[in-house]
C-alpha cells in the first residue's frame, strides 16, 4: 500500500498550486473538486485536474483527485472527467453509506475493463465526515477497492452542532472511531486538518496526538505542514534503535524457552514486542532503518 503520511489538498482550478505540490515530496497530493472550489468553478477544476494527471510528473507522491459527494448533483460530471486521465485513487467526501462507495467503484471499474487497466487498480480514499457517516462505519469500512478512512473533523463538528476547541474533545469519539473501524479491516486512518496552518507547534503537536491514537497519516493544507507531519509519522533514530533491540532480545529470550522477559526495569512479552515490530515496518515503508 501507498505510504500516505501526509495527504496534500489544493483546489483544484489552481494549476500553480498542483505544480508547487510536485516539489514537496509529499505522499499523497489530492487535487479538490469539492470544498476547496466555488461553484462557479467546478468546470475549470474538472478541466484543470484532467490536464494535470496527463500532462504532469508526480514522481513519488500519490495523485489524487476529490470529486464531490455522491447525492450533490455533482459527482457524475467530476468523475467522468477525470477517469480518463488515470489518477492513482479517488477520495470520496461526506460518505455514509456503503452504496455510495459503491457507485463510484462501479464507474472505476467501468473505465478500468474499457481501458484494460487491472481491475481495482485505482483506489478508493473515502472522508468520513458526518454522523451518519460515523454511526455506519462499519457497513463503509468493509467495501474492497478502499485503502483508506479519511476523518474530517471540521464537517463532523458541524453535522452534530458542536463547537470545535483547540483541545478538540468535541470530536474525539468520533476521531477514535475513525481510527478503530480502519484497522478492524487493514485500512489506513489519515487524521483531521490542522486549519490553522501558520502555527506549526500546533500541527506537529495535532500531528504527534493522531500517530498516538493509531492514525497512520494526516491531512494537511499548506507546503509548510508537509514535513512536520511526515516527521511525527516517522519514528525517530531513537525509538528505531530501541525497538530493533527489544526484538533482538526477543528472539534470543525465545530461544530459551523464555515468553516474558525484563528489559530496563521494564516487562516486555508479546504485546509489546508486536508494538517494537509496527515502529520497524512504519520506519521501513517511510525508507528509514
Ligand atoms: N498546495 C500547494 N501549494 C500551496 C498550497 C497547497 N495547499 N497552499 C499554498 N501553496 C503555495 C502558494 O501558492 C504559494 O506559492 P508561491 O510561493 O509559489 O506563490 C506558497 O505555497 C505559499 O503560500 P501562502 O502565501 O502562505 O498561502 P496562500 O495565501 O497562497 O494560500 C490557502 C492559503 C489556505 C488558501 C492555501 O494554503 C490553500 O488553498 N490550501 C488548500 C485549501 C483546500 O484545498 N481546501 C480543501 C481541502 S480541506
Ligand atoms: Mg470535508
Amino acid at each position: 500500500m501507498h505510504s500516505r503520511r501526509a495527504l496534500l489538498y489544493m483546489p483544484g482550478d489552481d494549476r500553480h498550486k498542483i505544480e508547487k505540490a510536485l516539489t514537496l515530496g509529499v505522499d499523497c497530493i489530492c487535487m479538490d473538486m469539492e470544498d476547496g472550489v466555488a461553484l462557479n468553478r467546478k468546470t475549470d477544476a474538472r478541466l484543470t485536474v484532467a490536464a494535470a494527471l496527463r500532462e504532469l510528473q508526480f514522481g513519488l507522491s500519490e495523485k489524487l483527485a476529490r470529486i464531490n459527494a455522491v447525492g450533490s448533483g455533482l459527482e457524475t460530471e467530476d468523475i467522468e472527467a477525470i477517469l480518463a486521465s488515470r489518477p492513482d485513487g479517488i477520495v470520496l467526501p461526506k460518505v455514509e453509506s456503503l452504496e455510495q462507495i459503491q457507485w463510484v467503484s462501479g464507474k472505476i471499474e467501468a473505465a478500468e475493463l474499457a481501458y484494460s487497466w487491472p481491475v481495482n487498480s485505482i483506489r478508493m480514499l473515502v472522508d468520513v465526515e458526518t454522523a451518519k457517516g460515523i454511526l455506519n462505519l462499519k457497513e463503509i469500512s468493509s467495501h474492497p477497492r478502499l485503502d483508506a478512512l479519511i476523518f474530517g473533523a471540521e464537517d463532523y463538528a458541524v453535522s452534530i452542532g458542536a463547537i470545535r476547541t483547540a483541545e478538540g474533545w468535541e470530536v474525539f469519539t468520533a476521531r477514535s472511531l475513525v481510527v478503530l473501524h480502519a484497522k478492524a479491516h487493514d485500512l489506513q486512518a489519515i487524521d483531521l486538518v490542522t486549519v490553522d496552518y501558520h502555527d506549526l507547534a500546533r500541527v506537529r503537536g495535532e500531528a504527534a496526538f493522531g500517530a498516538q491514537l493509531g492514525y497512520t497519516g494526516k491531512q494537511v493544507i499548506h507546503p509548510a505542514q508537509v514535513r512536520p507531519v511526515q516527521e511525527a509519522f516517522t519514528p525517530d533514530d531513537e525509538s528505531i534503535i530501541k525497538a530493533s533491540c527489544l526484538v533482538e532480545a526477543f528472539v534470543a529470550y525465545q530461544k530459551e524457552g523464555k515468553g516474558a522477559f525484563a528489559m530496563e526495569g521494564k516487562m516486555i512479552d508479546m504485546p509489546l514486542v508486536k508494538a517494537a515490530q509496527g515502529v520497524l515496518e512504519r520506519a521501513h515503508a517511510a525508507g528509514k532503518g
